[in-house]
């Protein structure tokens, strides 16, 4: 009778079974690797914070946008969404159009003065872009407007 060779008793995988444990140890760091991106992508704009715009942007004339009506730009780098609201007739308010949540562009809705994102049903107050319901942990980023001379600009916030 034959004994086992050692080598069998410290390492006890059958040669059949060795694509098993590499395709377990592949399932596992592929899930490992999709919850840190996830978490990351999730977190980046805690991680990141938006950076800090220094001039002015003209975004458009005060003609241009009818009473309820909005209009996209970007700020405060091309990088960055951000939508422009007219609540009345001399009021406008200018907010990150990223969602807090997850990053999905919100889209403004005039009779009901808020934001709303698709993505998870988030809503936002249009008047301070504070959550009204939803996941979003965070009111959206407001930036300060001016009206110039019939023209509207977005102004880097004062600390
Ligand atoms: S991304 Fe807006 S509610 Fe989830």
């Amino acid at each position: 009778m034959t004994e086992a060779p050692d080598w069998k008793s410290q390492f006890p995988v059958r040669q059949s079974a060795e694509h098993d444990v590499s395709r377990r140890q592949f399932a596992k760091v592929a899930c490992c690797s999709a919850l840190a991106v996830s978490a990351a992508w999730a977190l980046r704009d805690k991680i990141l914070p938006l950076p800090t715009a220094t001039a002015p942007k003209l975004v458009a004339r005060v003609t241009d946008v009818p009473v309820g009506g909005s209009r996209l730009f970007r700020y405060p780098t091309e990088d960055h969404p951000a939508i422009l609201v007219r609540l009345g007739e001399s009021e406008f308010a200018a907010y990150s159009q990223a969602c807090t949540h997850l990053m999905c562009p919100v889209h403004y809705q005039h009779e009901k003065q808020q934001f709303f994102c698709p993505c998870h049903e988030g809503f936002f107050s249009a008047q301070d872009g504070r959550v009204l319901a939803g996941p979003p942990p965070r009111a959206l980023p407001r930036y300060p407007v001016e009206i110039r001379n019939g023209e509207i600009w977005i102004t880097p916030a004062t600390a």
